[in-house]
């Protein structure tokens, strides 16, 4: 049955619900309530953030060494006050009131005004045999936005979201379940939004609204259930507590914010070496390039196919000095080759390694090397091993991995024979054998331990330098390991548009460092899409071009010359932004702040952005307004309130407000507060092509402030304190405007430079910058 009908209805148990509070028990942290058999506790761990776990027969769950949550005692104690009256407990924080009802227990969350949220709604909190679930009610004019990695639309209200990694190649604006499962999700109206993570690595689901009018269901296949409510208000408190619960990004290379080219695949040495020096030759920046699976020999990871690539170690270097990075494909699955003499095979085979079945004999399936077994990543011993393989990749130089097909995919039958999909049982033990469980729980976590062991083995391995790394497959936190692209869209004009609010809904679930594959994965991109794709790659927070074995070339030149400049204009676009992008890149590493914004992150009392799907905000200050259809040249632009300036003319807007934007083919509209402060670099056909001997500030006169984040780009010393800020801000004294520079603050220096301080429609001042206070007058 084609996944668009749905599943056919079962017929299913009836749930029990928690019966009366009969005993109720403060302890430091919370409240425990027994009611019958089933008990509840309930814990504040912060004055916002409240934990909410139901356990039917009473006996909760142990909490697993792969826990993605911070624990319950890690949280500084905070005060909160009890009150007990015949009806209800009420627990009260600085921020937010919950009231539990004693009969029947149901949660009732307010904020200081007294408004209503997450709310239990009948049957509240529940469960039959393998399950577990809980109803709210959704507010008329709620919206839903997270969930992880999805397709479609911004909104997600209507929807019904399942949470179950899965190898969605040929996904569409339908498909449910994709290859990331995070089981987050905030909830936004005007003056009060609220998160909820859904503490479980099981099967769950989502249902926002669509089994019934006006409430939320969230289920999964664990015993107890377990969820954080999170109060907002706004998107960015929801995200901070949110990603302080389940983990930040750590400061990735600066280099890995660059152009990056991948294609299915670069299968020479000889290819390689052109496709650099064509980047080169015409002038258009590139800092990395992937090699996809056919570097390997026969697919065997962590091995270098001797014909095509005889000696990686020299090409790496040369075309280092030219620049260029190297990122290798990396798959779980491990060739299954009993006589060759194939390490990874071997050693995975002597310690035991691979995930077997409950009967105990070896699993496999097929991917690319044909029958394959496959590591169990949930294991810390295996983790290591695995992050020490991949020595074989950093000797030659490699500076990154690309973790793919870690749902796990895998087929029944060899690639290409008519097989089906499948994973391993779910019976299947996985993890320490002090701690083991089953693949029901584990599955969701496959990919992220994958890449968690990639990560940890790399730091290892090249501990000076930071290294990239990107995962296909992930569960809530991942972005503590890697960053994440949306696997294989397709080279069409509904894909683009689906791009931003994919990558919005992830940012807005903690995974800032995001992208989709620019010119679309399958299929052949015309020269018009491509052009545009590029200008919306130029915003996604990786920006990297990829496409299928079988498609045409998506290379920046191959769509003529006209398609060329476009390209390198906006990839060069995308390296004078760099001071800014990376400063966007320390503040999702210190506070979980996404990169790509929808509208409604800035603007959260403003019902207009909360369907806004196809405009977005890099950071606070530059908003893009792309196109996403062929033909189309002029486009209608939300500006919310305030005043807006158009990056290309300087023009000014008035917000709250539609425009029409001219946009040929050779711009995407681009919109500026007023009152941002844009730095600027000057273009580079690399990163690290040289220091950046000159930084130029975009102010657009208004009311604002920006801190511009430095440090080496590479090491891990900014842990250290080789980091540098500097706080500029702006305002208006009359008909001037004042620009203020706060003195560096941090222990790294930057190399001798001019900062060309440039009000936009004022002019301009220069100053060799020597880090100390200053104020300018224009
Ligand atoms: C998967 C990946 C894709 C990659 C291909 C071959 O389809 O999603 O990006 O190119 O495998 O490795």
């Amino acid at each position: 049955m084609p996944e668009i009908w749905g599943k056919m209805p079962i017929t299913e148990q009836p749930w029990s619900t928690v019966g009366e509070v009969q005993r109720v028990e403060r302890f430091e942290r919370g409240v425990e309530l027994d009611c019958g058999n089933a008990r509840v506790i309930i814990s504040i761990l912060a004055a916002n953030l409240v934990r909410v776990r139901m356990a039917p027969n009473g006996e909760f769950s142990p909490r697993r060494s792969w826990a993605t949550p911070v624990a319950d005692e890690e949280w500084e104690q905070v005060p909160f006050e009890l009150q007990e009256t015949p009806e209800a407990l009420e627990l009260k924080t600085e921020q937010i009131r919950v009231t539990v009802g004693r009969n029947p227990v149901q949660i009732t969350c307010f904020d200081q005004s007294g408004r209503v949220f997450a709310q239990d709604a009948e049957p509240g909190m529940a469960w039959r045999q393998g399950a577990s679930a809980n109803w709210k009610q959704i507010a008329e004019d709620e919206h839903f936005y997270g969930f992880g990695e999805r397709t479609g639309l911004l909104d997600k209200r209507s929807d019904r979201l399942t949470n179950w990694t899965t190898d969605s190649l040929d996904y569409t604006a339908l498909t449910d379940e994709m290859y990331q499962a995070i089981p987050f999700f905030m909830a936004l109206r005007p003056q009060l939004g609220y998160g909820i993570f859904f503490n479980t690595t099981f099967w769950s689901q989502f249902d926002i609204g669509a089994e019934q009018y006006g409430v939320w269901k969230m289920q999964s296949q664990s015993k107890d259930l377990d969820y954080y409510i999170i109060y907002g208000p706004e998107p960015a408190q929801i995200l901070q507590t949110y990603t302080q619960l389940t983990g930040r990004m750590p400061m990735p290379p600066r280099w890995s914010l660059g152009y990056h080219q991948c294609r299915w695949s670069y299968d020479s040495e000889e290819e390689v070496r052109q496709l650099a020096q064509e980047f080169r030759k015409r002038q258009i920046p590139c800092d990395v390039i992937h090699l996809d699976i056919d570097y390997m020999r026969g697919y065997r990871v962590f091995t270098w196919s001797p014909k095509r690539f005889p000696d990686p170690k020299t090409m790496v270097k040369d075309l280092s000095q030219d620049g260029f990075k190297f990122v290798t494909i990396v798959d779980p699955g491990v060739k299954e080759e009993t006589e060759a003499d194939y390490l990874p095979f071997e050693e995975g085979l002597e310690h035991d390694y691979f995930v077997r079945t409950a009967e105990g004999k070896i699993f496999h399936g097929y991917v690319w090397p044909g029958r394959a077994v496959f590591p169990d990543f949930l294991r810390p011993d295996v983790r290591e091993w695995w992050g020490n393989l991949q020595k074989e990749l950093t000797d030659v130089g490699i500076a990154g991995v690309w973790n793919d097909m870690n749902e796990p995919a895998m087929n029944d039958r060899p690639f290409g024979d008519p097989g089906k999909k499948m994973w391993f049982p779910l019976d299947a033990p996985q993890g320490p054998a002090d701690e083991q469980t089953t693949h029901a729980e584990a599955h969701n976590l496959y990919g992220q331990m994958m890449a968690r062991a990639c990560a940890e083995g790399l730091e290892r391995l090249r501990p000076n330098a930071r290294s990239f790394v990107l995962t296909r497959s992930g569960y809530a936190g991942v972005q503590r390991w890697s960053a994440v692209w949306t696997g294989d869209n397709q080279s069409l004009w509904e894909y683009l548009e689906m791009s931003l609010p994919a990558l919005c809904n992830l940012g807005l679930s903690g995974v800032a460092f995001v992208g989709e594959d620019i010119g679309g994965f399958a299929g052949n991109a015309t020269a018009e899409l491509f052009a545009r794709w590029m200008q919306v790659g130029m915003l996604y927070p990786m920006m990297r071009a990829h496409s299928t074995t079988a498609s045409a070339r998506h290379e920046p030149w191959v769509f003529g010359d006209r398609v060329e400049k476009i390209c390198r204009e906006y990839i060069e676009l995308r390296y004078r932004l760099l001071p800014y992008l990376y400063t966007l890149f320390w503040e999702a590493a210190s506070t979980g702040a996404p990169i790509l914004r929808p509208l409604l992150y800035h603007f959260p009392n403003d019902p207009k952005t909360y369907n806004l799907y196809d405009q977005v905000l890099l950071g606070p200050s530059l908003m893009a307004a792309p196109v996403y259809r062929p033909g189309v040249e002029e486009r209608l632009v939300y500006l919310p309130e305030g005043e807006w300036y158009d990056w290309w003319s300087g023009e000014t807007y008035q917000g709250a407000n539609h425009i029409l934007a001219q946009a040929p083919l050779e711009k995407m509209p681009l919109f500026v507060r007023a009152g941002a402060i844009i730095p600027l670099a000057p273009v580079m056909q690399y990163t690290d092509e040289r220091p950046m001997d000159e930084l130029r500030l975009r102010v657009y006169p208004g009311e604002g402030e920006w801190t511009l984040y430095e440090d080496d780009g590479h090491s891990f010393e900014y842990r250290t304190g080789a980091w540098a800020t500097t706080t500029y801000r702006v305002h208006s004294d009359g008909p001037q405007t004042i620009v203020e520079i706060t003195a560096r603050q941090g222990e790294w220096q930057p190399r001798s430079r001019q900062v060309i301080v440039e009000v936009v429609g004022k002019g301009e001042q220069q100053f060799e910058d020597d880090g100390s206070d200053r104020r300018l007058t224009f």
